[in-house]
């Protein structure tokens, strides 16, 4: 039976573990050929190793798949580049751009770097924006269509307050997609955002207290063929890449255990309209009738 990608060709990036790996994984048995990013960093984003991207590839080609392994970082304008040109001098087509590279760099506000904050919104969110402009500039030239679907986080969409530079950089990825989704429409691609939840060595730093606030705790190691195992993450990013799934752009998909969750998108909620510019009197009147019963105090 054919596969629900057969003919296609994916870039995924951080495909050397955790989710990204598990992606590439399925993407392949579902014909699809990979490229393979992955940098080999620690959860910090420190060092480069080629095992995790090779390790990939191998499980790929091992079952009869099609694979080759890229170690470029992501935020690097000329590696982001090299990935697409690879991709497209071996397969001579791009349909598929998956970025799921990231790094953590947790610490409270105050207590933050600017080195904790430059490293973690460089990759993730100039990583998204870098491989994204070169694989577009393919897309909008080739007018073959295309899917983009990127990362975000939970941590972005409700505020993880020890995870400032993460949750600015995921909501701007969040931002980030929708542009493209806007932009790129026209040239048949679409662009979606997934905030997962999966066991990896990245939820393994998580402390244990804040971990137990949203699901029983289960480490990587333990995961697999659990409701935790990031491979559940893999079905419906098949979905999402596939033809089928092209009348879906501009959204946000939570995908958790064997859960999917659409997101609605920002809109207004309460407008209080004016005539005129506000006088401080007048809006020191109007605010709390207007607004109060509609704000909830932030835990
Ligand atoms: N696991 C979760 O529950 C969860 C929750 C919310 C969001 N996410 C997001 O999902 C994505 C995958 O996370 P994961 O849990 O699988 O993490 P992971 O640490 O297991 O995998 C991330 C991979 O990205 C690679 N990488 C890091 N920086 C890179 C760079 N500059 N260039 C190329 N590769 C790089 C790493 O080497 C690693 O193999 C991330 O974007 C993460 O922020 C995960």
């Amino acid at each position: 039976m054919a596969g629900k990608l057969e003919g296609k060709t994916a870039i995924i990036t951080g495909a050397g573990r955790g989710i990204g790996k598990e992606v590439a994984l399925l993407f392949a048995r579902e014909g699809c050929r990979v490229l393979v990013n992955d940098l080999g960093t620690s959860v910090a984003g420190e060092g480069a190793d080629r095992t995790p991207a090779e390790q990939t590839v191998a499980e790929i080609t091992a079952t009869g798949g099609e694979a080759m392994a890229h170690y470029g970082d992501v935020a690097d304008m000329d590696a982001a580049e090299d990935m697409v040109r690879t991709a497209l001098n071996a397969w001579g087509r791009l349909d598929i751009l998956v970025n799921t590279a990231g790094i953590l760099r947790d610490r409270m506000v105050f207590n933050m770097t600017e080195e904790e904050w430059d490293a973690v919104v460089r990759v993730h969110m100039k990583g998204t924006f870098a491989t994204t402009k070169f694989a577009s500039i393919y897309w909008r030239q080739s007018r073959q269509g295309g899917r983009l679907i990127n990362f975000t986080s939970g941590s972005g969409l409700f505020g993880a307050p020890g995870q400032p530079n993460y949750a600015a950089a995921k909501m701007g990825i969040w931002g980030f997609t929708l542009s493209c989704a806007r932009a790129l429409g026209r040239y048949g691609v679409t662009a979606n955002s997934i905030a997962p939840g999966a066991a990896t060595r990245m939820t393994d730093t998580v402390p244990e207290s804040r971990a137990a606030a949203r699901t029983a705790r289960i480490m990587a190691e333990a995961a697999k063929g659990t409701e935790r195992d990031p491979a559940n993450i893999a079905p419906p990013l098949v979905y999402l890449a596939s033809d089928q799934g092209g009348w879906i752009s501009g959204r946000c998909f939570g995908i958790s255990g064997y859960r999917i969750t659409l997101y609605s998108n920002i809109a207004p909620q309460v407008v209080l309209q004016g005539s005129k510019m506000w006088t401080t009197d007048e809006l020191f009147g109007r605010m709390e009738p207007t607004f109060r019963q509609f704000i909830q105090p932030v835990a």
